[in-house]
């Protein structure tokens, strides 16, 4: 599908984002392995969270679904069955590697596959801590999915400092431990998001400059009966398209506000966006709020490495928000964005050449030359089949002189299907 979008004259009104696909996922899993029913409101009908219920139901687990409320009976920890057909995680690789830490854990035979992005990405990074704790996975070329899980004989915990700052490969270990007798230690020295650990509540303490999180089958597994907050990803992009645009007021509502998420908040306020937020309280264990977000000037900013992880999904669409501030913003230490649904570093760099805008392409970041309040060019960009780059060239289209195309628009399915609908509201 090619969306059309026009330069448009102002950007004024209200959205509620769509649910938190992280959370929608760990959700429906921790509530599959723990035991009763869970129930979870506002579940995210984007296509991620359902191919992980989808997963779910080979298992046999019960899950059931009315509107945005999914009922989930707990099969708990020994009640998952072996599927009669392969797992399809589709183009979701949160699905994939928690599920395949949930499924080397508990031992069951199954093989996950995926789209062709998701066959793509590298599943090393999981397969060789959960091998190391006595799981049986393999990946085809030992590096990629089809993931074939054997049933292997028990695994034993671990002590593992993370070799990369990924909450995916955090989460993927942490489950897997909850299925051995012995502890499994997990240290992390860069933080990257902790829903996972929140939402088990595993037990946390400080380690050094970072922080060591313990599992172990002893732990006992709270059902998941909350609310899903708004999704802080979906949001960003008001974020930056209101902060951007010269006549601009959108109030966003019911947002998850978790600080290991939000730094992108942190990123834009000190780039001198005018963002003002009414912290709601703690639905879930999450911290939710209002967040009202209205024209500025930015200024250019160089990113601290350390944050990357807590805004590794918002980085494309900081980098539209770089080019509308004044002078030479850097995004550095953000190769990881090779290894996402597509290589977003390459990605971003091809719309921004489309649209006229003056950046340097760097092998883990990249430098942007801010040409301050301006118009790009219309252009055609392409999505290359990724939700964020997709929505990301919405924002730069909804600032431009005449009508942009993005190409293969539908990727915004993934994880925010009203995306252009919202964006045509919010322009009339
Ligand atoms: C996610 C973690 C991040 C993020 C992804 C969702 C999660 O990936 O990019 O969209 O839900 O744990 P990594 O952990 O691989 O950085």
């Amino acid at each position: 599908m090619i969306q059309e979008v026009s330069g448009t004259k102002k950007l004024w009104g209200s959205i509620t984002l769509p649910p938190d696909k992280s959370i929608s996922h760990r959700a429906a899993m921790f509530a599959a392995i723990a035991e009763g029913e869970s129930v979870i409101r506002n579940y995210s009908d984007a296509a991620d969270p359902q191919s992980t219920l989808s997963c779910l139901r080979q298992l046999g687990v019960a899950v059931e679904q009315k509107n945005s409320t999914v009922t989930i009976q707990g099969a708990g920890r020994t009640g998952l069955q072996k599927p009669d057909a392969d797992l399809d995680c589709g183009n979701s690789g949160t699905t994939m590697r928690l599920m395949a830490g949930i499924l080397a854990g508990a031992g069951i035979e199954s093989r996950l596959v995926g789209d062709h992005s998701l066959s793509s990405r590298t599943m090393e990074r999981i397969i060789t801590p959960l091998t190391q704790m006595g799981a049986v996975i393999r990946g085809r070329n030992g590096n990629f999915a089809p993931l074939e899980v054997g049933r292997g004989n028990g695994l034993r915990g671990m002590r593992y400092p993370l070799p990369i700052a990924s909450a995916q490969l955090k989460s993927a270990v942490l489950l897997a431990g909850l299925f051995s007798e012995s502890d499994t230690e997990v240290i992390e020295t860069v933080p990257s998001r902790d829903h996972t650990e929140r939402l088990l509540k595993l037990p946390t303490e400080a380690y050094g400059t970072g922080k060591i999180i313990r599992s172990c089958s002893s732990h006992p597994l709270p059902k998941q009966t909350y609310r899903v907050p708004g999704d802080f990803s979906a949001a960003a992009f008001w974020l930056v398209a209101g902060s951007v645009h010269p006549d601009a007021e959108i109030v966003l509502k019911g947002i998850g506000l978790n600080p290991s998420r939000t730094a992108a908040l942190q990123i834009l306020q000190e780039m001198g966006a005018d963002i003002e937020i009414d912290i709601l309280g703690e639905d879930t264990t999450e911290p939710t709020g209002n967040v009202t977000v209205r024209s500025s000037q930015l200024r250019a900013v160089k990113l601290d490495p350390s944050l990357i992880p807590n805004c590794i999904d918002e980085l494309p669409v900081l980098m539209v928000a770089m080019c509308f501030a004044e002078g030479r913003s850097e995004i550095a230490g953000a190769e990881e964005l090779r290894h996402k649904e597509t290589d977003r570093l390459s990605a971003m760099a091809s719309l921004l050449q489309a649209a006229g805008e003056k950046f340097e392409e760097k092998k883990d970041g990249i430098i942007i030359h801010g040409r301050g309040n301006h118009h790009p060019e219309a252009a055609s960009f392409q999505s290359e089949h990724d939700h964020r780059i997709a929505m990301a060239g919405g924002v730069l289209a909804l600032m431009g002189t005449g009508t942009s195309r993005i190409i293969d628009a539908e990727a915004t399915q993934i994880s925010y299907p009203d995306f252009w609908s919202d964006l045509q509201q919010l322009a009339s």
